[in-house]
């Protein structure tokens, strides 16, 4: 049994084994024979709000036969000054895997440090985001059957979305070419392109200009104003931040947009139907994806 914490503890073959996994749960979703019960307990613990990765990891876990129980961060005791410790401890004297979201970067670490059971980072502020990812590539992977050589673009609040920090290491990873384009405001920090330069070196190209002629996947993502000091600034830089019709017409026939959601108003407001826009499908693979994990995470 392990944790998983942080896409910086996976190697190639370890993130290939979520992926051929998750393959095998999707298949498992669409035949009569659903996977062997599990019979585990799967605690949720989200201090931040969530719809996808909350419910698909309830999903996946009633999927796979385990039962799900969930403590809400703000009606728990932690209202009343209980450490994340302590709660951890309690947590993990209940259930069999503790999937944990938390606003304070290095949360996850510190829980997986004094659980007795593994745990999840389903997200910790602006740092990490690894099942997010897995699902990101599980997606390219289905709608592009490869990684490596793809032009990907990664656009929006590179400063503060813990998606697209661990995208950036998934996708260096496997080799994909790698395009970063937010506001100047909010680049992706140097340090964590440092970091994968200096791993997998891929081809990262920095811009403060959407060109999309050249791209397979155009990934975007909102502008996380709940990282903002300045609520003012995150909401001028929603408003100027936007992908316009002209500026999708201009990629490939294929492009395939993703997003990890929510969206608010970065794409065309009338783009969920266009053929490019694969987001809700790349949603819907959360299911199979987090079967994997809490799988794997468990040992079965
Ligand atoms: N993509 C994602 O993490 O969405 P939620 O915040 O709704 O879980």
């Amino acid at each position: 049994m392990s944790d998983l914490i942080s896409m910086r503890d996976l190697s190639r073959n370890d993130v290939e084994a979520y992926l051929r996994h998750a393959e095998k749960m999707e298949k498992s979703l669409r035949s009569s024979s659903p996977p062997k019960p599990r019979n585990k307990i799967v605690a949720t613990m989200f201090f931040e709000p969530s719809t996808r990765t909350h419910m698909s990891f309830w999903a996946a876990a009633e999927r796979l036969g385990c039962r799900a129980i969930s403590l809400s961060g703000d009606k728990s005791s932690s209202a009343k000054g209980e450490t994340l410790s302590d709660t951890v401890r309690i947590m993990s004297g209940y259930a069999d895997v503790l999937v944990l979201r938390h606003p304070l970067e290095g949360a996850a670490r510190l829980a997986a440090d004094v659980s007795s059971v593994p745990v999840v980072n389903a997200g910790d502020g602006g740092n990490q985001h690894p099942t997010q990812t897995l699902i990101d590539l599980y997606s390219i992977l289905r709608l592009k059957k490869k990684i490596s050589g793809l032009s990907v673009h990664l656009v929006g609040d590179l400063r503060h979305a813990r998606a697209m920090r661990s995208l950036l290491y998934g996708l260096s990873m496997f080799g994909a070419k790698i395009t970063l384009c937010s506001p100047k405001a909010l680049a992706m920090s140097d340090e964590v392109v440092r970091e994968v330069q200096e791993k997998f070196s891929p081809s990262i190209r920095t811009t403060h200009e959407i060109n999309l002629r050249d791209c397979d996947v155009l990934y975007v993502c909102r502008i996380q104003k709940e990282r903002f000091e300045d609520q003012y600034e995150a909401a001028r830089l929603q408003d100027e931040f936007r992908i316009t019709k002209e500026q999708i017409s201009a990629a490939p026939d294929d492009l395939a947009i993703l997003h990890p959601l929510p969206k608010i108003d970065e794409l065309p407001a009338d783009y969920d139907s266009d053929p490019h826009a694969k987001y809700f499908q790349q949603a819907s693979w959360g299911v199979p994806v987090r079967m994997a994990v809490l799988d794997r995470v468990m040992g079965v």
